[in-house]
This record gives structure tokens, sequence and C-alpha cells, in this order.
């Protein structure tokens, strides 16, 4: 007799493996400029004067890194971005490639309504992205725009009390 077929390997887990901690320009810039390079930059064709603004010094940031084995976060190595100004416009929200459709942009979107001050945020969404805001309760405000060559839409979002996104 045949012995039976080895079962299926398991399929992947899908744990929440990676943290999201509120950022300081002043002593993150490099973590934070290092994803905005590669996704912005290098990936989007952004020109790097137009990608640096001026604006981070006063913007609050959000940094992303995976956790290692010992589920630590591995600080050496951020995997996602993002920022809001004192105005509450959120900005420069980039996920590494690789890091893609695992809840990495969700958890910085919601870090930054919480880091908000202001009632209402707003930011400028290209267009591709526009589901992905959506999910996360804002609403398109505005009609096509171009900025840096890419199509852009306006959204908002007025903040619940407890707003956990
Ligand atoms: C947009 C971006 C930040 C989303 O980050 P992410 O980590 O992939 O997002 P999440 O994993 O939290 O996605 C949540 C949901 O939104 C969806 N989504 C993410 N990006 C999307 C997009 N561009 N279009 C449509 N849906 C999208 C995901 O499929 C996911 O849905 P699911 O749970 O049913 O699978 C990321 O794709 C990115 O960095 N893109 C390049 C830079 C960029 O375009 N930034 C936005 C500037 S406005």
């Amino acid at each position: 007799m045949t012995e039976p077929p080895p079962p299926p390997p398991l399929p992947a887990p899908s744990p929440v493996d990676f943290l999201v901690r509120p950022a300081v320009w002043n002593t993150d810039a490099a973590g934070l400029m290092s994803v905005r390079t590669t996704v912005f930059v290098d990936e989007q064709n952004v020109p790097m004067e137009l990608e640096r603004d001026g604006l981070d010094p006063a913007c609050r940031h959000v940094l992303a890194f995976a956790l290692t084995a010992n589920g630590t976060a591995d600080e050496t190595s951020p995997i996602g971005v993002g920022r809001v100004t004192a105005s509450g416009h959120i900005g420069r929200v980039a996920v590494l490639a690789d890091w893609r459709g695992r809840g990495v942009g969700t958890a910085l979107i919601r870090c930054l309504i919480e880091q908000a001050d202001a009632s209402v945020v707003d930011l400028n969404s290209q267009t591709h992205a526009i589901p992905f805001y959506q999910r996360l309760g804002f609403v398109v405000t505005g009609d096509e725009f171009e900025e840096a060559g890419i199509p852009h839409r306006r959204m908002m979002l007025k903040k619940r009390v407890g707003h956990i996104g």
C-alpha cells in the first residue's frame, strides 16, 4: 500500500510583525528620509527638491519597524513613515514595497490621526490610493490635480473623540 501524500504546508502566519511609533525629526530624520527616498524619489520619481519641502521640523512623524524574532523593533531599518502638520495635514505616507498589504499603512495613518492636534485631518491622496484612505473613513473633497507629476485628490476626516481609525 502506498503512503498517503504528506499534508500541504501550513499557510504562512500573518501576525502583526511590525510596530509603529511616533517619531521626532531631530533624532529620526535619517530613518524617515530613507523610506521616503526609496518610495517617493527612487520608485515614484519625485524630484528630491520637491520631496524635501522644509516642513519636516515642524511636523509630527511616525515610523514603522519590523519586529525581530525576540519581539523588539529593528530600529536600524524602518519600513514605513508618515507625517502630520500642526494644521492636521497628513502626508509623506509610504511603506516599503515588500511590506505593503500587511496593515502597515493602516497602522501609520491611525497613529498620525492620534498624533494630530487638529480636530479635522486632511491629505492629498494619490488617486490610486483613494480606496486605502476611504477604508479609514476619509472622504474625497476635491477634484483631481497634479502634484509632483502624480494625480491627487484632496480627502478629509473629522476625528471622533478617542479616534482609533
Ligand atoms: C498607499 C500605501 C501607504 C498603503 O500601505 P499598505 O501598508 O500597503 O496598506 P495596508 O496594508 O494597511 O492596506 C490596507 C488596505 O488598503 C488596500 N490598499 C492599500 N494600498 C492601496 C492602493 N494603492 N489602492 C487600493 N487599495 C489599496 C490594501 O489592499 C488593504 O486592503 P485589504 O486589507 O483588503 O488587503 C502603500 O501602498 C505605499 O506606500 N504606496 C506607495 C507610496 C504611496 O502611494 N503613498 C501614498 C501617498 S498618498
